[in-house]
């Protein structure tokens, strides 16, 4: 009986879990996700629409959208932790993996990615701190660097050139502007991206290095004082409550109908609001924020799954590469990784690169998960109570280094 079952077990086994020989080497359908796309136009279809216009037809990739948001598009990668290492290529995987700069390094540490060759994809040609975000603890990469991310002010040129003013470069000004001039305008002051997520961490970060603080210590004055102006305009009103709920997207629907004066967003916003569907597409300009931005951006990495690898190193290749970063640029809005198409004239605002030229980490840490996700709690509930920031913040101090040595 043992000598029937033990050939029987090993063969059902083998059927269960296709062993693919050589998935390095594999060439062959692939699936790309990527956060829903939310360019102008979906300029990420288009992409992928063009690898499978010239790629041969047996490397097609389909392409899956994850939610819009960072934090839920991890969750559901996340998820489906089990599919992506599971190393026999199964129908399931997520060969190309549009992971951000925030936690490419934590999903690599997890097993979910392949290490890449830095040299195969040319990253000595890209922003130094892009290729640090992707950079596996052995020198090599968990992921290419596809395109960065800095924050830029959005305004409505045809009202502040009517008052004769320049758009703020100090929160006092942006403060200012959005008090006494929106409301002649019928508009809104200020919206950005306060709902419970990885945006809010972002905008307070934000709010908090232009008063002179940092997210290493929320219990400074400094701090305090870059919470507290957020958390005051949304009590005074030139923050509208509903910026609470706001993520990128929502809050550049705002300002696209033509809701408010002032709208923090990353540069994909600029070729929305510039396009059909916009009713601001003649009246907006950009800046640098009031202070420096937090560096964003997104890498594109291959899943442990992968049996079809050298297609998806190829497919990154072809999106990174010189040609469709440029498109992308032009197109998209996408802050190219490569260093060369910042000198290219016309191609990259000045805004947009004083601000990536001054954007920084958010709070570097092995443990960058465990923090964000405490701040995000802290922060969004000291914005509804401007008069618990001292209490909440130092408190957020305490709890921040209890999950930075891990024992939340
Ligand atoms: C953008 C940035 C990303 C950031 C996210 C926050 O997608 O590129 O780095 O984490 O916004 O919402």
């Amino acid at each position: 009986m043992i000598r029937v079952l033990v050939p029987l077990l090993v063969l059902l086994a083998a059927c269960a879990t296709p062993v693919v020989d050589d998935a390095e080497e594999g060439e062959g359908p692939i699936t790309f996700v990527d956060g829903r796309d939310t360019t102008e136009g979906q300029q990420v279809r288009e992409l992928v629409r063009r690898w499978n216009a010239t790629a041969s037809r047996h490397e097609d990739v389909s392409f899956v959208e994850m939610p819009t948001t960072t934090d839920g598009h991890r969750a559901q990668l996340t998820a489906r932790a089990q599919d992506l290492e599971d190393a026999s290529g199964g129908p399931d995987c997520y060969d190309v993996m549009a992971v951000d700069v925030v936690w490419t390094a934590a999903f690599g540490a997890a097993g979910h990615l392949v290490p890449l060759d830095p040299a195969e994809f040319g990253v000595e040609r890209m922003l130094g701190e892009a290729v640090r975000t992707a950079a596996s603890p052995d020198g090599g990469l968990w992921a290419v660097p596809w395109r960065s991310d800095a924050g830029l002010l959005y305004y409505r040129k045809d009202v502040l050139d009517r008052e004769g003013l320049r758009p703020p470069t100090t929160w006092e000004e942006l403060r200012r502007q959005a008090t006494e001039v929106a409301p002649r305008y019928g508009l809104k002051g200020y919206v950005a991206q306060l709902s419970r997520y990885e945006g809010l961490t972002v905008n307070a970060a934000e709010a908090i290095w232009a008063h002179g603080g940092d997210l290493e210590h929320p219990d400074s004055a400094e701090a305090k004082a870059g919470v507290r102006a957020l958390a005051e305009g949304i009590e005074q009103g030139w923050i509208p409550r509903e910026a609470l709920k706001y993520d990128e997207n929502t809050s550049l629907k705002e300002f696209q109908s033509g809701g408010a004066l002032f709208l923090r967003n990353w540069p994909f916003a600029g070729p929305r609001l510039a396009g059909g569907e916009s009713r601001v597409a003649d009246k907006w300009a950009a800046v640098a924020l009031p202070g420096p931005s937090a560096l964003g951006g997104w890498n594109l990495a291959v899943s442990r799954c992968s049996a079809n690898q050298k297609t998806a190193r190829k497919f990154i290749e072809f999106v990174t590469g010189e040609a469709n970063q440029r498109l992308m640029a032009r197109r998209a809005g996408f802050a190219p990784t490569l260093r060369a198409l910042y000198d290219e004239p016309g191609l990259v605002s000045p805004a947009l690169r004083d601000s990536l030229l001054d954007a920084r980490v958010r709070r570097p840490s092995p443990h960058y998960d465990e923090l964000t996700s405490v701040m995000q709690e802290s922060l969004h509930h000291v914005l509804e109570r401007p008069d618990s920031v001292d209490e909440s913040l130092d408190q957020l101090a305490e709890e921040l280094s209890r999950a930075e040595q891990g024992r939340r």
